[in-house]
């Protein structure tokens, strides 16, 4: 067991991101079905957020569901998608106590009805919150979020031709992408075994620590979350110097 006090005494990432994989395999392990393996999955995030806010770290992200995700079968999506609805209807009021800000991230017009205007409802009551900035990708993709930086680029050279492309930087650019003041991830963790990004956040992880493990999502505790973190904690990220440059603990 990784202990919660030895984590606190190094220093924390301030952005966890998940891709949260495996609750079809972890069901089928089972014999049940994959329903059952979404459901018990959800049931995981709660615990990730109340350890983010042990350890006061100010931003995590969770991959709930890819722009792809539309492929699966139809009875599927609507499975995630109901419990979806119901994760926000059982915990908006737990999310203002402890003053949570959601936020999504995604393209909401395919969203059903039932979820957008949860999602707004959730989004607008806690929009003024700071303690934890919950990011949920949902209908995501990494290419989504970089075409729609573009968009909205393009949108502002319309009303301003003077816009002079020399200037445009990568900071410039990063504030027209959605989300474009949260700061990049520290940590990304994938369960399930698969090393892939599959078109999560691609402009944003371009110097994160990556942490794969082969457990599955509906496993994934309080303890394996510790684990990731203070395998974090042992990496040196040099961001591109040698080593005997890396003299801040704050990187
Ligand atoms: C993650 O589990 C949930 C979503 C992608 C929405 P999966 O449903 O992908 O589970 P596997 O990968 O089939 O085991
Ligand atoms: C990635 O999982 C998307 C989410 C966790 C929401 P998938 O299960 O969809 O990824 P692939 O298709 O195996 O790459
Ligand atoms: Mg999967």
């Amino acid at each position: 067991m990784v202990k919660i006090e030895d984590i606190r005494g190094g220093r924390l990432p301030t952005h966890v991101a998940l891709i949260m994989d495996g609750n079809g395999r972890w069901a089928k392990q089972r014999g049940l079905s994959r329903t059952e393996g979404h459901r018990k999955g959800a049931n995981r995030v709660r615990d990730i957020i109340d350890t983010c806010l042990e350890l006061h770290i100010p931003y995590v992200s969770f991959f709930a569901f890819s722009t792809e995700n539309w492929q699966r079968p139809q009875e599927e999506v609507n499975v995630l998608m109901d419990l979806l609805s119901q994760a926000l209807d059982k915990y908006a009021d737990e999310a203002i106590e402890k003053q949570i800000k959601l936020i999504v991230l995604g393209d909401f017009n395919r969203l059903p009805e039932h979820v957008k205007g949860r999602l707004a409802k959730v989004q607008e009551k806690t929009k003024d919150f700071d303690r934890l900035k919950v990011i949920l990708a949902l209908n995501y993709s990494g290419r989504w979020d970089i075409l729609e930086g573009a968009r909205r680029l393009i949108n502002h050279v319309r009303q301003n031709p003077d816009f002079d492309p020399n200037t445009l930087t990568e900071e410039i650019f990063r504030k027209f992408m959605p989300g474009g003041d949260i700061p990049d991830p520290d940590l990304l963790i994938r369960t399930s075994g698969e090393l892939r990004i599959s078109n999560f956040y691609l402009w944003q992880l371009a110097y994160t620590e990556l942490y794969f493990t082969p457990v599955f999502w509906p496993d994934f505790d309080k303890n394996e979350f510790l684990k990731a973190i203070a395998d974090w904690q042992q990496r040196e990220r040099r961001f591109g110097k040698i080593s005997e440059q890396i003299t801040t603990k704050d990187g």
